[in-house]
């Protein structure tokens, strides 16, 4: 059977759970390799064991993204493994702490902003060089529908600047990076399920929240999507159905952040 992303090569970071999960099962089914990054050794290793199971092939490499030489290494190992990379899928990320902004620290501040930006410039960093030598690729950055269509989650100020700022980022890398034929988007998620309830810290939200009364129950599958529906619109950048489209931000989301 022929698969969309035969011979391809995919990087994915926050590999281990949720979004980036479903992303690696999908593109593997599909046909790529797929290089999977993450702290969490044991989900990374029982993931790629699980694609490995399935037909596909993959590896595991642990990588804390913010970190600048763990990031180099998990590149170079995508390519020492499988020879060369023309998917990046830059989606490691943490919600944080929220808090209001008076009560936020400088250092819970920096976290956020380490992993969720810093994080995914180092990951482009790193992988241009090889996405260049493969003759292109496409690069998708994991945003979110907060900080860019929405501002309703209170306290979270410091995830939603990151959020906002891998959109502003990655429209810089879609103008910088069409002259060597790759191609830079990003994926707005709104609330889907996951483990990234396991990166939250709440604290007096309840005193910065401005409260809207919107029934969930209005929205297109209640608001609430599930990792395969990323996974999909992953699929559909990573593939050559998208092969004329850069630098833009995909809502999926059922359409809720129109309003929510
Ligand atoms: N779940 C949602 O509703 C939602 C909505 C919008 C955007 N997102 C974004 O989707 C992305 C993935 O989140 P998810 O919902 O799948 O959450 P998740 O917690 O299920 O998965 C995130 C993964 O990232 C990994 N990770 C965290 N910090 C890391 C670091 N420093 N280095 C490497 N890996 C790290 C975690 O170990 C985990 O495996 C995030 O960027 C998040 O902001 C999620």
């Amino acid at each position: 059977m022929t698969g969309m992303l035969d011979g391809k090569v995919a990087l994915i970071t926050g590999a281990s759970s949720g979004i980036g999960r479903g992303a690696a099962l999908r593109l593997a089914k599909e046909g790529a390799r797929v290089l999977l990054a993450d702290m969490q050794d044991e989900e990374g290793e029982s993931l790629r064991r699980e694609i490995e199971q399935e037909g596909g092939i993959a590896a595991y490499a642990h990588c804390d993204v913010s970190q600048d030489e763990e990031v180099r290494q998990a590149v170079q190992t995508a390519v020492k493994r499988f020879g060369r990379l023309d998917t990046v899928l830059a989606n490691a990320g943490i919600n944080g702490v929220w808090a209001p902004i008076e009560e936020l620290t400088p250092v819970e501040w920096d976290k956020t902003i380490a992993i969720n930006l810093r994080g995914t410039f180092l990951t482009l960093h790193h992988a241009i060089p090889h996405l260049r030598s493969a003759g292109g690729g496409s690069i998708l950055i994991t945003s979110s529908v907060n900080g860019n269509r929405t501002f309703s989650s209170a306290g979270a100020s410091a995830y939603s600047t990151s959020k906002a700022g891998q959109v502003a980022f990655m429209k810089m890398a879609a103008l910088e990076l069409g002259r060597y034929n790759i191609r830079v988007n990003a994926i707005c998620p709104g609330a889907i399920h996951t483990n990234i309830g396991k990166s939250t810290t709440k604290r007096d939200t309840e005193e910065v929240e401005v409260k809207a009364d919107i029934e969930m129950t209005d929205f297109l599958n209640e608001g609430q999507g599930e990792p395969q529906d990323v996974a999909d619109v992953c699929l559909f950048l990573a593939s050559d159905l998208s092969r004329h489209v850069s630098g833009v931000e995909i809502y999926v989301d059922g359409g809720a952040s129109l309003l929510k």
